[in-house]
């Protein structure tokens, strides 16, 4: 057989969009044929490339109009071609477009009499970790291929954890380069026991091993002469035959996550998306969650037609028999076995993102169509990908896979990721850049704020506020250290004192010899500091007070956190503006002198970053004007007010 790998091997770039497109060509001209998605773990040496160019050539079936056209539109996409939107690319990580994730997965199409195939092809090294979560993500099934000259190496045990993981249940042990060790098949079995040892250790239940050859063609499509001790199947008729993990999925409860209420007319009224898991009939009790209500299915509609039965992996709309309330984001049920909801969970994190983790900071966690503002806890471990070790970290950095608990605004319906991808993963996104940081899964639900309730009071903060006959306002004053924070805010109250206002001042120095006497100056320590100091504001705003507060507050997220925790128009962020040269020259405290000697560390400013407001309500400079000058501006600016 011709050596394939140079015509049919260039990296074939292309987006969601156009795989959604090719999806549709394909499910058109082989409609009776299943998909199987699955992914390649290895590297070059390993002989990837070639087995997946012989793969493609065998088939024959490959659309080269087509991958010419994908291939300059991934162009104009990626830098030279190289590289493509993550987030256009992965539907099972929920990205969104404007999300700014670039990653290398090349995603090839080819199909047999039996079956339609995409197979997602990234680097196996260990700085493209994320790459091979991004493309395992959607995968069915997992080759892991192995040099038989080599055995067992540490990236095979690397791919096999990150595939185990992403919770592909499908592995395929492909035993290459069989040629070049004689097609020996103690050397093929001596691999499949250490594997098999290993496998088992990181809760691998079973895998197929094969001994093949991608550049002689063994066992590929058709039975080698050479391996006459191997009775199991081809690659390829595995490939086909294999089950699809959907098909397992039909037999759970039945789930479908609402991606859109669908209601052209007044007459018509119906929820759809794709069902995750089970089969839903006409007649069916189901319960919308989180509100719990429960109708009984009347319709099961596609574009095809109305259906007898939808199954898992189906992409319908439902109708019901009620009026009930049911939006996107909500997840339809069978009544009598819904699935959990929860605000606390522990998680397993795939860290995607060159900014690692910040302890504490509010991100917005997305699973499905559900968005809810969450925080991580300091991780309690990491896993080393190549020695499966638990290693102890304060934070989660690009590529690193660790264990933490989030903490979420209010309760989504979820299940674990081992019961279902769909609805057990996850995005977290930071909330400024956009950019989706990590990929997580939940492992199981916390209950510790399960039965802790919000308790309505009678007298509300309209109340407070209007018995001291003014709006409540957090002013918000932030800048770096020896900027003038606090004694421009002193200067603000002295002014609203006299004008029967009623105040308190939160003072950086002051707050941390109390209630948070236990925090430093750590990027995780700085991030609680606020948190804490936002959320004693937001309490003093309720009781009706103006709140002023003057810490440093060096990050925008923070800063954002605690606007985002009050009314409209509540949160005014005063941007002390005073240069670095002109607060060190002060250097009030010392601590200029002693960070610049090296004795104070994670000074802001010096070795610790500050982030300057972008859009604060007032800024002053007291290098242009003094103290007293910046209190008058602020009074002013804040006038009129009730
Ligand atoms: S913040 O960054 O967490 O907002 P905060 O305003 O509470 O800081 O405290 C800042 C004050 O702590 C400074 O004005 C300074 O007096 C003192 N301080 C001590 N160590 C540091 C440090 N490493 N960086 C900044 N301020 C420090």
């Amino acid at each position: 057989m011709t050596d394939v790998t140079t015509t049919t091997t260039d990296p074939v770039y292309v987006t969601e969009a156009l795989i959604a497109e090719d999806i549709e060509a394909y499910l058109e001209q082989h409609q009776h044929k299943t998909m199987l998605r699955f992914i390649t773990c290895g590297s070059v040496d390993d002989g990837k490339s070639t087995l997946i160019g012989r793969l493609l050539y065998d088939s024959k079936m490959i659309f080269e109009d087509q991958l010419a056209a994908l291939e300059t539109d991934s162009k104009k996409v990626g830098t030279q071609g190289q590289e493509i939107d993550f987030a256009l690319l992965v539907d099972g990580l929920a990205a969104e477009r404007e999300q700014g994730i670039t990653i290398d997965v090349a995603y090839r199409f080819f199909n047999t009499e039996k079956r339609k195939f995409i197979v997602a092809d990234c680097p196996g090294h260990e700085q493209y970790t994320r790459n091979m979560v991004t493309g395992a993500s959607t995968a069915d099934l997992a080759v892991i291929l192995i040099d038989a000259r080599k055995g067992v190496l540490v990236q095979t045990r690397r791919h096999s954890y990150l595939c185990h993981l992403i919770g592909i249940r499908n592995i395929v042990l492909a035993v290459n380069k069989m040629d070049l060790v004689g097609y020996d098949q103690a050397t093929f079995d001596a691999i499949v026991k250490d594997y098999a040892a290993f496998a088992r250790s990181i809760g691998i239940e079973s895998f197929t091993a094969m001994p093949i050859s991608g550049f002689k063609g063994d066992n590929i499509t058709t039975r080698s002469a050479q391996t006459p001790w191997y009775q199991g199947p081809t690659l390829i008729e595995h490939l086909e035959s294999v089950e699809v993990i959907t098909s397992r999925d039909a037999d759970k409860p039945f789930r479908l996550p609402v991606q859109w209420v669908n209601r052209p007319n007044l007459d018509f009224r119906g929820f759809s998306g794709l069902i995750a898991s089970g089969t839903v009939k006409p007649g069916e009790a189901v319960r919308v969650l989180p509100s719990g209500k429960t109708s009984t299915v009347t319709r099961v509609v596609t574009l095809d037609g109305d259906l007898d039965e939808g199954v898992a992996g189906q992409s319908v709309t439902l109708c019901f028999a009620d009026e009930i309330d049911c939006s996107r984001g909500d997840v339809i049920a069978i009544a009598d076995q819904p699935p959990q909801s929860a605000d606390q969970f522990e998680t397993t994190l795939v860290w995607l993102n060159d900014e690692p983790l910040h302890v504490g900071r509010a991100y917005w966690l997305k699973l499905g169509a559900q968005t809810v503002s969450a925080t991580v806890q300091q991780p309690k471990y990491a896993v080393n990908v190549n020695t499966m070790e638990h290693v102890a970290v304060k934070t989660l950095e690009l590529n690193a896979i660790g264990v933490a608990q989030i903490i979420a605004d209010k309760a989504i319906v979820f299940e674990p990721y081992a019961d279902n991808r769909t609805l057990g993963g996850f995005v977290l996104i930071d909330k400024i850049t956009n950019a989706t940081v990590a990929a997580g899964m939940i492992q199981f639900a916390l209950r510790r704020a399960q039965n802790v309730h919000w308790q309505p009071t009678d007298v509300t903060r309209a109340d407070h506020a209007r018995l001291k006959n003014q709006s409540p306002k957090v002013l918000w004053f932030t800048g770096l250290s020896g900027a003038g924070k606090s004694t421009i805010a002193n200067e603000v109250e002295k002014r609203l004192n006299v004008m029967n206002r009623h105040t308190f001042l939160l003072d950086g120095d002051n707050v941390r010899h109390g209630l948070n006497k236990d925090l430093g100056f750590t990027e995780a320590d700085r991030i609680e500091n606020i948190r804490r100091v936002g959320e004693v504001a937001k309490l003093m705003a309720d009781a009706g007070l103006i709140v002023l507060t003057a810490f440093i507050s060096p990050f925008r997220a923070e800063r954002e956190m605690v606007r985002a925790m009050l009314p409209e128009g509540e949160f005014v962020e005063v941007f002390v503006d005073t240069p670095l040269e002109v607060a060190e020259a002060r250097d009030v405290k010392g601590l200029y002198k002693k960070a610049r000697s090296g004795d104070l560390k994670n000074f802001t400013g010096i070795d610790s970053p500050y982030e300057p407001p972008l859009n604060p309500e007032i800024r002053v400079n007291t290098a242009e004007m003094t103290a007293e000058q910046a209190a008058e501006h602020i009074i002013r600016q804040l006038m009129p007010w009730k």
